[in-house]
């Protein structure tokens, strides 16, 4: 399919109630998929979230719940599709690692690796992190902490099965140095690269005997053992848009995935892990993955383990969901990280929100109705004076591939938000010194008809303009303002951001 755009979101554990963090990639992903399904069309996207429902991990959650694994992720896969709903989340499929639709894949990929020789039996010894669900070998491992996460590991001592992701290191290495747009950000593809360079990869052990943990996916060839969750989750990405068919032959009118969205905590799995896994499978690569950076809160990454988690809901209730939403895209340039602070999101709230966009909307829409009866000005047949001023901002925003279009999307097509944001906000910025600098109610004492509705017409264009583009950002906030436009007469309501009191 030409032009189509699938967009995935990492599978969330489910072993704790979904935070900020998860929000944050999934806001992301959904800004992208509204984007481009006002450019591609509705039909030529597929947005894709999910959650990851097997291993260890799970299973202790569940345990320490009293529940079975499966009766716990029935339970909290509700709060992700409860918060989604809650922040507009316009995904077009959920994928749960516990359906059967993904199983039957999974069994197969593995079933067709281990026929090939990619998979093999062999007895391991070394280091497990269960919060990290990752295998370290005795040199990466000191004190017995996980050199990644530096909470304890456990000794372990097993047969198990492997995937061969030695054999694939020098292909991975000159694939992405053919493919420089393959992981982005740059400085995350410099990193997988040294990672290359420098170590050599280990065969990924990829099953766990049932008597250590039960919850997962057999292997078809072994059924004494279940899958690696790592083995199992990353899978979904095809099980979700495609099947096998009778001669092993991966079919999808969706895959290859335009783009992986995801924190950079997980950009190994997803720059070294997948692409040998589907490489192996004889399946396309996805076009591009991308790792941003973390929400961290006072110096630490926010994090269900670590316990410093936010609730997203919280924030919302307290500011509005558009707010959330837009803090979490300007606030941080895309791929950074940053800290999360309440009094952060206040003073975006009342500056970028309260003092410029609500200000400018409401504004103009008060002097539609003082000066124009509530219709909006429009000249017919003959062309409109602009002023200096106006006519700098008119030809911003003029023609259907616009100045600000143009710089709004460059942002969107780069994966940076805040960029876009800022432009838009340098608009409404504009526009409120306009404002300012013109000072309207001079002119309409002054009686100057023609100027004054020039004037208004600039603003109500800029306030238009703004909608349009916003849209993909904030889809409340856009289609608020265009209902307060109206088609001819406005219909103005309370301010879109009433400014936030000081807290107590
Ligand atoms: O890793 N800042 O699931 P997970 C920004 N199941 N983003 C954050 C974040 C933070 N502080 N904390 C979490 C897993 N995230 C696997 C994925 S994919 C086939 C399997 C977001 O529940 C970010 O997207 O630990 C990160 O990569 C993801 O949640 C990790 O979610
Ligand atoms: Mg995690």
């Amino acid at each position: 399919m030409p032009g189509k755009f699938y967009i995935t979101t990492p599978l969330y554990y489910v072993n704790a109630s979904p935070h900020i963090g998860h929000s944050y990639t999934t806001i992301a992903a959904d800004t992208l998929a509204r984007y481009m399904r006002n450019k591609a069309g509705e039909d030529n996207v597929w947005f894709l979230t999910g959650t990851d429902e097997h291993g260890q991990k799970i299973e202790k959650a569940a345990e320490a719940a009293q529940l079975t694994p499966k009766d716990f992720a029935d339970e909290v896969v509700l709060k992700f599709i409860g918060l989604w709903k809650k922040l507009n989340i316009s995904y077009n499929d959920f994928i749960r690692t516990t359906e059967d639709r993904h199983i039957q894949v999974v069994s197969r990929a593995l079933e067709i690796l281990y026929k090939k020789g990619d998979i093999y039996e062999d007895k391991y010894e070394g280091w497990y992190c269960t919060p990290c669900e990752t295998f370290w070998i005795d040199a990466q491992v000191i004190d017995q902490a996980c050199p990644d996460c530096k909470r304890k590991v456990e000794r372990i001592s097993e047969t198990n099965y492997f995937f061969r992701l030695a054999k694939y290191q020098d292909w991975l290495r000159g694939y992405i140095n053919s493919h420089p747009d393959f992981v982005n950000p740059e400085s995350r593809k410099e990193e997988v690269l040294r990672f290359l360079e420098l170590n050599k990869l280990n065969d990924l052990c990829i099953s766990r005997p049932k008597e250590r943990l039960k919850w997962g996916i057999p292997l078809p060839f072994a059924p004494a053992h279940v899958t690696y969750v790592w083995f199992d989750a990353l899978l979904n990405y095809i099980s979700a848009v495609g099947y096998f068919d009778e001669n092993n032959k991966y079919r999808s009118k969706w895959w290859p995935a335009q783009l992986h969205l995801m924190a950079k905590d997980i950009l190994r799995q997803h720059a070294v892990y997948w692409p040998i896994m589907l490489y192996a499978l004889g399946i396309d690569l996805p076009e591009k993955i991308f790792a941003h950076g973390w929400w961290m809160l006072k110096e630490e990454k926010i994090s269900k383990s670590r316990g410093n988690v936010i609730n997203p809901l919280d924030i919302v209730n307290k500011y509005g969901l558009d707010a959330y939403r837009y803090f979490l895209l300007r606030d941080v340039p895309f791929g950074l990280d940053g800290n999360f602070s309440e009094e952060a999101v206040i003073k975006r709230y009342n500056s970028d929100l309260a003092n410029d966009l609500g200000n400018l909307v409401y504004r103009t829409l008060t002097m539609v109705e003082k000066y124009f009866d509530g219709n909006v000005p429009h000249v017919e047949g003959e062309e409109i004076n602009y002023d200096p001023r106006g006519e700098d901002i008119i030809k911003r925003i003029e023609g259907r591939d616009s100045i600000f279009q143009k710089e709004v999307r460059k942002g969107l097509e780069e994966y940076n938000f805040s960029y876009s944001l800022g432009e838009i906000w340098s608009l409404i910025n504009m526009a409120n010194k306009y404002v300012e600098e013109t000072k309207p109610w001079n002119l309409a004492k002054e009686n100057k008809g023609d100027e004054l509705k020039a004037f208004i017409i600039v603003l109500v264009k800029v306030i238009r303009q703004v909608a349009g583009e916003l849209k993909p950002f904030m889809p409340d906030t856009s289609s608020a303002i265009i209902n307060q436009l109206g088609s001819q007469k406005i219909e103005k309501g309370a301010p879109l951001f009433p400014r936030l009191l000081p807290q107590c």
